[in-house]
């Protein structure tokens, strides 16, 4: 025996699923097109413990390890910690073009960096690590923002990136002692 459907829920049920069809279609469209993904790693920092030089993990935080570094495969690290209202550091120089993994961590609330007109887009959740693996290809300098909000100076919590050519960029002496 057939099950009777109303045609006006029909219909419906042919509208929502063609917007779940469509809504699957745009988030296909742009990771292919546009890289633009969910990370795919989860790790977990002590947020309360960022500053201190040993701790649940915290140590790659602290304040003399924060920058611009080479891990031992020499891959560009940049680390983070974004912290109501500004970000640590807030100035960071990079080299065009070329792969680094930026690893950030929020030392009180949710914070975000978003790099306009590229796919750099991260949420910072308290408590976990955010990373990803990018470039930037335009040089000059490329702001970025906290695009969640974080409380009454939100608005005024940036940080500059400085993309400069590769061959002038040099690695800071007190930057380059993580490993
Ligand atoms: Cu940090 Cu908004």
């Amino acid at each position: 025996m057939a099950i009777h459907v109303d045609k006006l829920e029909k219909r419906w049920l042919y509208i929502i699923a063609a917007l779940v069809v469509m809504t699957w279609a745009v988030q296909i469209f742009y990771a292919a097109r546009h890289n633009l993904h969910p990370p795919s790693n989860v790790e977990g920092i002590d947020s309360a413990q960022l500053h201190l030089p040993t701790g649940t993990g915290g140590d790659e935080f602290a304040e003399d390890k924060i920058g611009v570094s080479r891990d031992e495969n020499g891959q560009l690290v940049v680390r983070m910690v974004a912290a109501r209202y500004g970000f640590y550091p807030q100035r960071i120089d990079i080299p065009q073009g070329e792969t680094f993994k930026l690893r950030v961590v929020s030392f009180d609330v949710l914070h975000g960096v978003y790099v306009p007109r590229t796919n750099l887009n991260l949420m910072i959740i308290p408590g976990y690590i955010s990373e990803v693996e990018t470039a930037l290809m335009t040089p000059g300098e490329q702001p970025f923002v906290c695009h969640e909000f974080c409380g009454p100076a939100h608005a005024y919590m940036y940080g500059v990136f400085n993309v400069m050519p590769a061959d002038q960029f040099v690695l800071a002496q007190a930057q380059g002692a993580v490993q």
